[in-house]
């Protein structure tokens, strides 16, 4: 079925009372007097979602802006876009393709036999594929748990780059607390051979299992390292390819010219960046077992619900991507911080960073038309209080206003006297200090205060909870970039450097620069006068 062309943010006239809104209002709004003007603020800017509480108070809106940001929401047909995604049509326009990342985590259909069912309708397409993908979940988790069984496995080495490798590192990391003792992880992802060569060196070939994790099986980097630590298993004596080897792959056929036969299976319809919920995942599994994977299903599942069923007033994905909009193109800020306070959560940053910037990164819209505003903002950040103590400072008194995100989990998994309440005390203290500031005459002293942070809370870092928030961050993704009217399911930016790299790695060795530009050949030159 074709998709309905739906107006671009800038074509409504909901874009334009914004505009109005910002220019008489919106730009003078200040969170203290919001505040001091309206006591239960916190009570209607906040909200709960499946495992996530939200406190947005702290952010530079008030309600009749948040009433013309849904109204945008709604003449953009962004519910439309959404229950397209969930009813299976092709929003992948450019690349022809379905949205179906969410389908990895619904439950098990209740019958079985869609195997043979005709595949006449979308209905029985998503049947069908759901029922693909539970096969391919239980063979994995099945897998997940035989490698769990082995201790002979001591090390298993992830082999991928991007959301083959961004994801699944981040998540077995935030999951530690879970992960099966006696079993070591780790993640390859840079052509740099220093990164494999760092991990290969403290391994032996009968006790270490690679990944080869990479939903094209073409990748330059991935496809590298795999050779190498090939090559490496079999110098090191090591012959059993299919026991020591498994690859997570669309291309199976590709995989298995490689060599490798154990194989787990997924779609074209799962982006790379959305991928660590399908065979992807299988570290995450292998550390969390099963039961762990399922309930890291279940709980972006819940996320998933939420977002497709509630209104708009309550529906915190939506909430959170109309925000992004407002701050991105009426605010005219280009930057969004995040900071996770909880140091298993060290890799949130990076995975978001790729979410949202390979997602909503683009400079055309659906129909290829240049864009006359902003879309992705560069998503960065580090754990709390790391940053406190490195980029804060730039937070608090620089020039640019950057929207902080804070992540915090109220019940930590260790039992150290006092750390957690100076943790979370130090993230409430500095949300509190962007917002309210601090006078002083001297100048130096200043905080001008009214910086805006939403602040996301988590009972516990579990499974089922980690689901939920990264889902949560998947579809505030999809909400601005629906608003924007691009495609965020491709990627065609990337593939530029890849071309210009294939041509340049053959003249590193002849050193010859013939048609190149002036400074890549003056530093192909340098590089190769080196003594
Ligand atoms: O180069 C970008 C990209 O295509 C990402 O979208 C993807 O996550 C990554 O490369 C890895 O791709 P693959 O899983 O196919 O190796």
């Amino acid at each position: 079925m074709a998709v309905p062309a739906r107006p671009r943010g800038d074509q409504t006239a909901a874009w334009w009372a914004l505009q109005d809104v910002y220019r008489s209002s919106g730009r003078d709004f200040d969170l203290r007097d919001a505040f001091a003007a309206d006591p239960q603020r916190f009570t209607t800017f906040s909200q709960s979602a499946p495992h996530v509480f939200a406190d947005l108070s702290k952010n530079l809106i008030d309600a009749a802006t948040q009433a013309l940001l849904f109204e945008l929401a709604r003449q953009c047909g962004v519910e439309a876009h959404r229950d397209a995604m969930f009813a299976g049509e092709k929003i992948n326009s450019t690349e022809q393709r379905a949205v179906l990342h969410y389908l990895l985590r619904k439950q098990a259909p209740a019958h079985t036999g869609y195997g043979q069912l005709a595949i006449n309708s979308e209905a029985n397409w998503l049947a069908h594929e759901l029922a693909q993908v539970h096969a391919t979940l239980d063979a994995m988790l099945a897998y997940a748990q035989a490698v769990r069984g082995d201790d002979a496995i001591t090390d298993v080495v992830n082999i991928g780059i991007g959301g083959s490798d961004l994801g699944p590192q981040m998540a077995v990391l935030a999951l530690d607390e879970f992960t099966i003792p006696g079993k070591r992880f780790h993640f390859v992802s840079n052509v740099d051979g220093h990164e494999l060569a760092a991990v290969l060196k403290h391994l032996q070939p009968y006790s270490t299992l690679f990944l080869v994790a990479s939903k094209t099986f073409t990748t330059a980097e991935t496809m590298t390292n795999a050779q190498s630590a090939r090559c490496w298993f079999e110098r090191q004596g090591g012959t059993d390819i299919a026991r020591h080897f498994a690859a997570l792959t669309t291309n199976v056929a590709a995989a298995r010219e490689f060599g490798i036969t154990t194989t787990f299976g997924f779609w074209d319809w799962v982006g790379g960046r959305y991928s660590l919920w399908s065979a992807i995942g299988l570290p995450i599994a292998i550390a969390i077992g099963d039961a762990g994977f399922r309930d890291f299903l279940a709980g972006a599942h819940a996320m998933d619900e939420h977002f497709r069923t509630a209104p708009l007033h309550q529906n915190l994905p939506l909430r959170l991507g109309l925000l992004d909009v407002w701050y991105r193109n009426f605010l005219g800020f280009t930057s969004r911080s995040i900071a996770p306070y909880h140091s298993a959560l060290k890799h949130l940053p990076a995975y978001l960073q790729q979410l949202e910037m390979e997602s909503n990164g683009k400079r055309v819209d659906l129909q290829g038309q240049a864009l006359p505003f902003g879309t992705s903002p560069v998503v960065w950040g580090e754990p709390g209080t790391n940053g406190q103590h490195a980029y804060f400072q730039m937070l608090h008194q620089g020039t640019d206003v950057v929207p902080v995100e804070f992540v915090a989990v109220r019940k930590p998994m260790h039992d150290l006297a006092g750390h957690h309440q100076r943790l979370l005390a130090n993230a409430l203290a500095q949300a509190q200090a962007l917002m309210l500031g601090q006078m002083d005459a001297g100048g130096h002293r200043h905080f001008p205060g009214n910086r805006p942070s939403t602040f996301l809370l988590l009972e516990e870092l579990t499974p089922a909870s980690l689901g939920a928030l990264l889902a949560l961050q998947e579809h505030r993704v999809f909400v601005s970039g629906s608003v924007w009217g691009i495609n965020s399911f491709d990627q065609w930016g990337v593939e530029l450097g890849k071309v210009l790299a294939r041509d340049i790695e053959p003249r590193l060795q002849s050193g010859d620069s013939t048609g190149l530009d002036g400074s890549t050949a003056g530093l192909l030159q340098k590089l190769l006068s080196f003594p």
